[in-house]
């Protein structure tokens, strides 16, 4: 950004030039932004400029340009959206791609509620609307703001936007005195090519679909042309509501139509799994006549009693369900076969292809997802594409399913050209030269350089920067590669992110003075890393990158350990069982086999407890309590003792924490829980709920839920059928309770 000095000291002409190049840059940012729906500029970066175009108009009022940036429709003065905290977090969807998929969401809710497979659960089904997802906010039956979905926390306010949609009423009558509705903003097809021939003939940006065009349309900075578009609102679901609207998700959504929303009138109660399917299948034969896009059918766990049971994991309802509808397909050439580096230092094949539209949108880059997929195996060694290989210059498919990344799903051998050779892939690390190897098992191939790879710690501090992570303003991509780059002021590791204002005080040529910073950004930036410096727990965990710990496996982490530091030492207390485990598993495979040659059946445990032999009994023990943590398995953990494990990564993670303040995980609100802080063990058979209920709960309210009895057991739980478990807390005079006390003591039935 090119801001260097103060306003004060600008002379008139220079006080000219930049008003010319202001007006320049924020007509461009303006048009990024409306017309292209694709900023360029970041919201902070946008309003600096305003405010600095302002400044240089107040001081020199005669030199205001007739076309000045000030002036301009449609900028608001505070900058973009101001930002809205949902009541309620507005949570996404689990997918389901077929039959079984379905099969087994109808499972896990049956087991979860501890409801038998032939008693009766009915779910809605309804179809899945492809548009974006708004919040709107009535209070006493007035509507009082909008907002979308954004990060699922935090969203734009869209408010004046949404009073011209006419689908959203702005007043409701009978409804409760807070009422937050949720649905989906979109546009029909017809609208969509009405309004793409409106843009074409005066001469402004067309739409790639009709998605796209109801995003640009709704987040447009004057709610003026948002009027101009022909948006509609689908409601669907609900946030914070003062008193419940209905006892069924189907009452719920009746009563939002009721009061004046449109429903879709695919909406139905389904009693079983066959039912769910038939109606997918009567969508899905409907979805072409409709007018406009839907994507798949949404089941939702009919009883709102039973969904409010059920709850949430991280980001998705443990209730509810999206139906995908198979992807959209397309043929076209294969250019060239290129390889990155990701952060984990995976090679990943991407396909370049000739360019080409898949439903709607142009496709010029696809995944080919690793070596034996280009080379027709399955990592079971068996074929896919029954064995035909992809080979540069081939005719190949192209397959895209709603937001997921394009691939290469076939390839025509026919034709083929002359003289393609097969695929020869990389054996060495293309940014580095390190040797990339495949371990055995692992389909990936990985560059072996680790920390000394440029394109894996570039990609590392991407991440490390990014949205979920540590969020720092003003140091994205673009910079966070500037900087890695630079031999002055270099960022190779996060630690060196927050030393960064240090080394540039200490050095002579500073950042503010160099090409594109100025005082004002680099003052920014300082300040924005400054405001990182205390991170929650989860953030951390999942910045650093660790594979397999996303921002599930961070949260569930963060939520299990609370600290940083107690996190640290069950990691490295566990870390010598990792390989134990492996060894384990191996050991496992080994004897399946040989009793399958054999004739016999497998005698797994006597196989796993041979690989175990020897292994230090606290190390064991730290092992399991590890994997046994919720969504935690034996993947994540031994991803953990590797991330944690390597000295040359320790040394840069210690580095990072030294400069950090770890907030620890927040403890869900347990004020006035009895049991918050308890470790509890329930063992038997739970009669009035299941396994993962009870252990959900529990945890809920701030326990701690372990599955071996110690001496920091505080309360055992122990249904009909309790053994060793029971003995053991008598001996350690644990206290001991039935289910139905615990369920008083927690106070719920
Ligand atoms: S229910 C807590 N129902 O799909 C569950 N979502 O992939 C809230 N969507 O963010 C969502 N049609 O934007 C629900 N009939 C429908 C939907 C629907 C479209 C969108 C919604 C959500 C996304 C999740």
């Amino acid at each position: 950004m090119k801001q260097a000095r103060s306003v004060e000291s600008l002379s008139e002409s220079d006080a000219r030039a930049e008003l010319e190049w202001l007006a320049k840059e924020l007509l461009k940012a303006n048009l990024d932004y409306h017309a292209e729906d694709s900023p360029q500029l970041s919201d902070a970066d946008y309003d600096k400029l305003k405010a600095r175009n302002s400044a240089i108009e107040a001081r020199f009022p005669n030199l205001k340009r007739a076309d000045s940036p000030s002036d301009m429709v449609g900028a608001a003065p505070s900058g973009r959206f101001g930002k809205v905290t949902h009541a309620q977090r507005m949570m996404s969807l689990g997918n389901a791609f077929d039959a079984s998929d379905v099969t087994e969401f109808d499972d896990r809710v049956r087991k979860y509620l501890g409801v038998r497979a032939g008693s009766a659960l009915p779910y809605t089904a309804e179809p899945k609307i492809d548009g974006l997802s708004l919040s709107l906010r009535y209070e006493n039956g007035a509507l009082v703001q909008a907002a979308t979905r954004g990060d699922g926390t935090v969203g734009e306010n869209v408010t004046a936007n949404a009073r011209t949609i006419r689908s959203i009423p702005q007043k409701l009558t009978g409804a409760p005195e807070v009422l937050e509705v949720r649905g989906e903003v979109y546009m029909t097809h017809a609208d969509f090519e009405a309004l793409n021939q409106r843009q074409e003939e005066a001469g402004a940006k067309t739409f790639a679909n009709p998605r796209n065009a109801a995003a640009g349309s709704l987040r447009q900075l004057d709610a003026q042309i948002t009027r101009t578009r022909p948006l509609a609102f689908f409601a669907y679901a609900w946030g914070e509501v003062s008193a419940p609207l209905a006892e069924t998700q189907m009452g719920a959504v009746e009563r939002l139509a009721s009061l004046g929303f449109d429903i879709n009138p695919l909406t139905r109660v389904c009693a079983d799994v066959d039912a769910l399917l038939e109606q997918y299948a009567e969508i899905e034969q409907q979805r072409a006549r409709l007018g406009y896009d839907i994507d798949g059918v949404v089941y939702k766990v009919n009883d709102l009693d039973l969904q409010r049971r059920l709850g949430y994991r991280s980001t998705t309802p443990r209730w509810a369900i999206a139906h995908k509808f198979p992807a959209e397909l397309a043929w076209t050439r294969l250019e060239d076969i290129e390889i990155n580096v990701g952060r984990t230092g995976a090679l990943s094949p991407v396909a370049r292809l000739l360019p080409v539209t898949v439903g709607g949108v142009v496709v010029s880059n696809a995944t080919l997802h690793n070596e034996d997929y280009i080379a027709g195996r399955a990592s079971d060694g068996g074929e896919i594409r029954g064995g035909k290989d992809i080979r540069v210059g081939d005719w190949v498919q192209v397959y895209r399913a709603g937001d997921v990344i394009p691939k290469v799903a076939d390839v025509d051998l026919s034709k083929r050209p002359e003289g393609a050779a097969p695929y020869r892939f990389p054996e060495t690390c293309p940014e580095c030269g390190s040797d990339a190897i495949r371990e055995e098992g692992d389909a990936v191939r990985r560059c072996t350089g680790g920390l000394i790879c440029p394109a894996q710690a570039v990609e590392k501090l991407k991440h490390f920067v990014s949205r979920g992570a540590f969020d720092i303003e003003g140091l994205g991509a673009k910079q966070v590669e500037m900087f890695y780059a630079d031999d002055q002021l270099p960022v190779r590791t996060p630690a060196d992110i927050f030393t960064l204002e240090a080394r540039d005080a200490a050095n002579l040529t500073k950042l503010a003075n160099r090409e594109g910073w100025g005082e004002t950004s680099a003052r920014n930036l300082f300040a924005a890393i400054d405001e990182r410096r205390r991170v929650p727990l989860a953030r951390l965990l999942f910045g650093l990158g660790i594979r397999h710990v996303g921002e599930v496996a961070a949260a569930d982490l963060a939520r299990h350990f609370g600290s940083w530091s107690a996190l640290t030492q069950a990691v490295d207390a566990a870390a010598p069982a990792a390989a134990r485990h492996l060894r384990a598993d191996e050991a496992e495979a080994a004897e399946r086999r040989a009793a399958a040659e054999e004739g016999r059946r497998a005698r797994i445990k006597p196989a796993r407890e041979a690989a175990w032999e020897g292994c230090d009994a606290a190390a064991r023990a730290a092992w399991e309590d590890l994997i046994g943590i919720d969504g935690i398995g034996a993947v994540v953990a031994a991803a953990l003792v590797t991330g944690f494990g390597q000295s040359a990564e320790r040394a840069s993670i210690d580095r990072l924490v030294e400069q950090l303040t770890i907030e620890d995980a927040a403890a869900p609100d347990t004020s006035g829980s009895p049991v918050a802080g308890k470790t509890v063990v329930f063992t038997g058979t739970l009669e009035k709920m299941t396994r993962a209920e009870a252990k959900a709960r529990a945890e809920a309210l701030g326990a701690k839920v372990s599955g071996s009895v110690s001496a920091k057991t505080d309360i055992l739980i122990a249904g009909p059928g309790a053994g060793s478990k029971a003995t053991r807390a008598a001996e350690l005079g644990v206290e001991t309770m039935d289910e139905d006390a615990w369920l008083a003591l927690i106070g719920g039935a």
